[in-house]
């Protein structure tokens, strides 16, 4: 519909003061200005459409199409080799002889631990009172090296009485603890309580 109404002189009108076309179509008086997108924009538009055709084509018809699916299996082959690394690590912690020789070194810290946690129930030399004499080459659980000491130690013999130490001492503590305990091995201190287990050597 045209505009009927009388021009007001003093108003003037949009499309006057941009010099742009009017649309020919109009509703309750309201009518659009024909000004184009403007070009930068355009430009990034149909950048934006030719950059998806050239990468899809490249990448899902040319090229690797299954990119995302090789991702994966090279991640999950890196956190599966990283786990059997940690296994590897883990075992080779208590591998036995390395285990020997790092809590021997190890031991003089072990005996204020041993002092103030252990004392109590093997004696303050070892001697044993309510838990077994720590002095002697007789042992209840395993053959008294470093392995089978620490596992008690950590672990535990909940049904005997003998507490586990594994989650109150931290992993250095816990090979502390045992260095020293094996270095009371033939001390024959004063008091010493009979032998216990089987006799190891
Ligand atoms: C509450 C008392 C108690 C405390 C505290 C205690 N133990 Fe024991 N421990 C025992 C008893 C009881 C046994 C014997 C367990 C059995 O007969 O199976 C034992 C066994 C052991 C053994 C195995 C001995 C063997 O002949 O095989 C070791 C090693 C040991 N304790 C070390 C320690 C260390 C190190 C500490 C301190 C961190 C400690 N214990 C604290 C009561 C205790």
């Amino acid at each position: 519909m045209a505009d009927n109404t009388p021009h007001d002189p003093h108003v003037r009108r949009m499309d006057e003061i941009l010099n742009e076309p009017v649309l020919d179509h109009e509703y309750d008086g309201i009518e659009e200005l024909d000004n184009p997108l403007p070009g930068w924009w355009l430009m990034t538009f149909y950048g934006a459409i030719a950059f998806a055709v050239v990468y899809f084509t490249v990448h899902s018809i040319i090229g690797d199409n299954r990119l995302a699916e090789r991702d994966y299996q090279q991640q999950w082959a890196a956190i599966e080799a990283q786990q059997a690394e940690q296994l590897a690590a883990q075992k080779a912690g208590l591998d036995p002889e390395a285990l020997a020789a790092e809590v021997v070194s190890m031991a003089a810290a072990g005996k204020p631990i041993y002092d103030s946690r252990c004392a109590a129930c093997h004696g303050g030399a070892g001697e044993g009172l309510i838990g077994p004499n720590l002095t002697d080459d007789s042992w209840i659980h395993g053959d008294g090296t470093a392995v089978p000491v620490y596992e008690v130690i950590r672990d535990g013999v909940n049904a005997n009485g003998m507490p586990p130490w594994g989650a109150l001492l931290s992993e250095d503590e816990l090979k502390q603890v045992t260095g020293y305990v094996l270095s009371l091995q033939g001390s024959n201190p004063p008091n010493a309580k009979a032998p216990q287990g089987n006799k190891v050597n």
